[in-house]
C-alpha cells in the first residue's frame, strides 16, 4: 500500500444514494489517478447501489441507519467512531445526505471534503438544478469543498462549470453536472493525497498559494 515509498493515503467514502461519484473514487484509485485506498464505505441508507459498487470493488461497506438511533448527536457520534477506527486521512462525502452536526464537523475539520452540485456560493442546499433553472442562469456546475459547519459554506477548492441550455430539465442538467463532478472530486482528492490542498485557518491553500472564495476552476491544466 505505497505509491513510490509514500503510503497511500486511506480514504473513508459516506453515501446515501446511487454512488456515482463513489464509482469515480474506486476507478481512481485502483487506476492510481488518486494515491488512496478506500477503506470502507458508509451508508446511512441501506440498500442503496452504492453499497452494490462498494462490494463489487471488495471494499468493506457498513450501513448505519440513522432512523435507529435518538438523536442527530446519538448518529453522528456513532458514525465519527466508526469513521475514526479506520484511521482516514480523508473523509469523503459523496452523496451523504445528512446534515452533520458541529460536533462531528470539528472532529475532522481539514480532511472532510464534500461535492455540491451548484457553484457555490449560489444554491447551497437542496433543488440546486431546478433553482438555477428558474432563476434563468445561463451556467451551472459543481463545487469541491472543505466542510465547515456551515451547511454548503465551507471554502471552496474547486469548480467546474457547464451551460445550462434552453430546453433544460432539472434532470438534464443534473446529468450534465454530474459528468464533470466525476472529473473534479478525484483531481481534488489526488491534489489532497499529495499534500498540494490544505485549509488552513478556514482557508484554502493549493501549492502553498491562497485559493480565492469561490475556489480554482477546473480546466484540463487543472489535474497537473
Ligand atoms: C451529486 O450530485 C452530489 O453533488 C450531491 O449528491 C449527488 C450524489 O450523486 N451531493 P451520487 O450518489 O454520487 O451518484
Amino acid at each position: 500500500m505505497t505509491v513510490g515509498d509514500q503510503p497511500l493515503s486511506k480514504i473513508v467514502i459516506l453515501i446515501s444514494g446511487s454512488g456515482s461519484n463513489l464509482q469515480s473514487f474506486i476507478d481512481a484509485c485502483s487506476t492510481g489517478i488518486v494515491d488512496g485506498k478506500i477503506m470502507a464505505v458508509i451508508s446511512n441508507r441501506p440498500g442503496v447501489k452504492g453499497l452494490d459498487r462498494a462490494s463489487a470493488a471488495d471494499i468493506p461497506n457498513i450501513v448505519i441507519d440513522h432512523r435507529a438511533f435518538q438523536s442527530r448527536e446519538e448518529f453522528d457520534q456513532h458514525l465519527a467512531e466508526v469513521i475514526t477506527s479506520f484511521t482516514p486521512d480523508l473523509v469523503v462525502l459523496a452523496g451523504f445526505m445528512r446534515i452533520l452536526t458541529d460536533g462531528f464537523v470539528n472532529q475532522f475539520i481539514g480532511k472532510l471534503i464534500n461535492i455540491h452540485p451548484s457553484l457555490l456560493p449560489a444554491y447551497p442546499g437542496l433543488n440546486t438544478h431546478q433553482r438555477a433553472i428558474e432563476a434563468g442562469d445561463s451556467t451551472a456546475g459543481a463545487t469541491v469543498h472543505f466542510v465547515t459547519s456551515e451547511l454548503d459554506g465551507g471554502p471552496a477548492i474547486l469548480q467546474a462549470a457547464v451551460p445550462i441550455l434552453p430546453k433544460d430539465t432539472a434532470v438534464d442538467l443534473a446529468a450534465r453536472v454530474l459528468i464533470v463532478e466525476h472529473e473534479i472530486y478525484p483531481v481534488v482528492a489526488q491534489w489532497y493525497c499529495q499534500g498540494r490542498v490544505v485549509m488552513d485557518q478556514g482557508k484554502v491553500f493549493h501549492d502553498g498559494a491562497a485559493v480565492g472564495e469561490s475556489g480554482l476552476l477546473f480546466s484540463s491544466e487543472s489535474e497537473h
